[in-house]
């Protein structure tokens, strides 16, 4: 499964691992393949403390950082709004609707004292920036970028440390655009995929990429947890796969248990492509939240960062009272997820993710030698 990648990067096997639980990431590459942490979720604060952790576990093996800077959000035009111009923009009327919703399903408001998610995080570009000025104080062999080209001086600073950078793309425009502004690792993720996501199908999508961006390596993303469809991912010409929903309920995951027990259950056809987490399509779990944003009765989604910040809140609440007696929150939580789901029916560690993929990917490409020789 050698593929130019696992040499420019110093990895056994070109299976990437996005995850914002520090241990996946550290497990991944310890297991030979490259664990990538997202960095939207974490304060600069916290993103030192998870890289310091990272660096006394991994062994020394290579690992990545995934931040968010999009091109396109409210207020970009002013090079980023503060976040009281941005509050005063959401509408008083959503925010009585996410109220009536969180009272219908008997979510209790958070004790006093107790904070709600940080409502602007790392979407916008101050945010994200901060992130790579941490990111490239570790000893990170890969920063990838979602949501648009990375700026000049990222892919400048990061080139100078010898840091390769990637980006998901979702179409082939997009593609040639990442490669104009200097990105060395392309990611061409398809709909299937959890997290925010295009609409074309990974089948289309990975070998439209791979042939308009060559000699630049791409990696197939979208749909991909199983050896099979590595191998397949290698045949549609990429040089590894880029996977993300798969570790959301590896042993080492730290995803609420009641999102696993969801994830266990659903099939591939329990995922919906909604506007709810952040005000871009991303997909995620059909759930009770999910329907009641793209249902009747909705005010509609807002745009990126409005519709997290209106949400920020709620979504604290109805982590922390998923499993209290006497509330629905349970019907309302939900996580990004791919239609690999319905494939994930067990929970197995990170490292028996990786090697089941290996063998399953060395028995896949046997068979198809095999077909050659008939
Ligand atoms: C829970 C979750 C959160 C995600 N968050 C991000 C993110 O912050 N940044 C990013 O670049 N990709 C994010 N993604 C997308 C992944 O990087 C990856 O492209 C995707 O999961 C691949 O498809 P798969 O889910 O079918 O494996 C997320 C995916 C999931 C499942």
């Amino acid at each position: 499964m050698k593929t130019r990648l696992c040499e420019t990067l110093g990895i056994d096997v070109p299976i990437f691992a996005f995850s914002h639980c520090r241990d996946v990431v550290a497990a991944v590459s310890r297991a030979g393949g490259m664990g990538v942490l997202g960095a939207l979720a974490f304060t600069p604060e916290e993103l030192e403390l998870e890289l310091k952790w990272i660096d006394a576990h991994v062994d020394g093996k290579p690992y990545g950082v995934d931040t968010v800077m999009p091109v396109k959000y409210e207020g970009v035009e002013q090079g980023g709004m503060t976040e009281a111009t941005l509050e005063a923009m959401i509408p008083a009327a959503t925010k009585q609707w996410v109220e009536e919703v969180l009272t219908r399903y008997e979510v209790p408001r958070l004790p006093d004292g107790v904070e709600s998610f940080h409502g602007l995080l790392g979407w916008s570009h101050a945010g994200g920036r901060a992130h790579v000025d941490i990111a490239l104080a570790h000893p990170i062999k890969l920063i990838v970028n979602a949501l648009g080209p990375p700026p000049p001086d990222v892919i400048e600073a990061a080139h100078k440390q010898g840091v390769k950078v990637a980006a998901l793309v979702g179409t082939v425009a997009q593609a040639r655009k990442q490669v104009e502004a200097g990105v060395d690792i392309i990611v061409a993720q398809g709909t299937e995929a959890g997290g925010h996501t295009g609409e074309i199908g990974s089948m289309v999508l990975v070998p439209d990429v791979v042939d308009a961006v060559k000699p630049v390596p791409v990696l197939a993303a979208g749909g991909i947890g199983s050896g099979r469809q590595v191998a397949a991912a290698i045949a549609l010409g990429a040089d590894g796969a880029w996977t993300g929903s798969i570790w959301l309920a590896v042993k080492e995951s730290d995803t609420h248990p009641l999102v696993i027990e969801k994830m266990l259950k659903a099939t591939s056809s329990d995922t919906v492509r909604s506007r709810c987490i952040s005000g871009k399509p991303a997909r995620q779990l059909k759930t009770a939240w999910t329907e009641a944003w793209d249902g009747k009765g909705s005010p509609g989604t807002l745009p990126m960062p409005l519709q997290f910040m209106v949400t920020a809140e709620a979504q604290t609440r109805i982590t922390r009272y998923a499993d209290a007696p006497g509330s629905r929150a349970r019907e309302l939580i939900g996580t990004p997820v791919g239609q690999i789901v319905g494939r994930m029916t067990t929970v197995k560690s990170a490292a028996e993710v990786i090697h089941g993929m290996i063998d399953e990917y060395i028995d896949t490409v046997d068979k198809m030698q095999g077909l050659l020789g008939k």
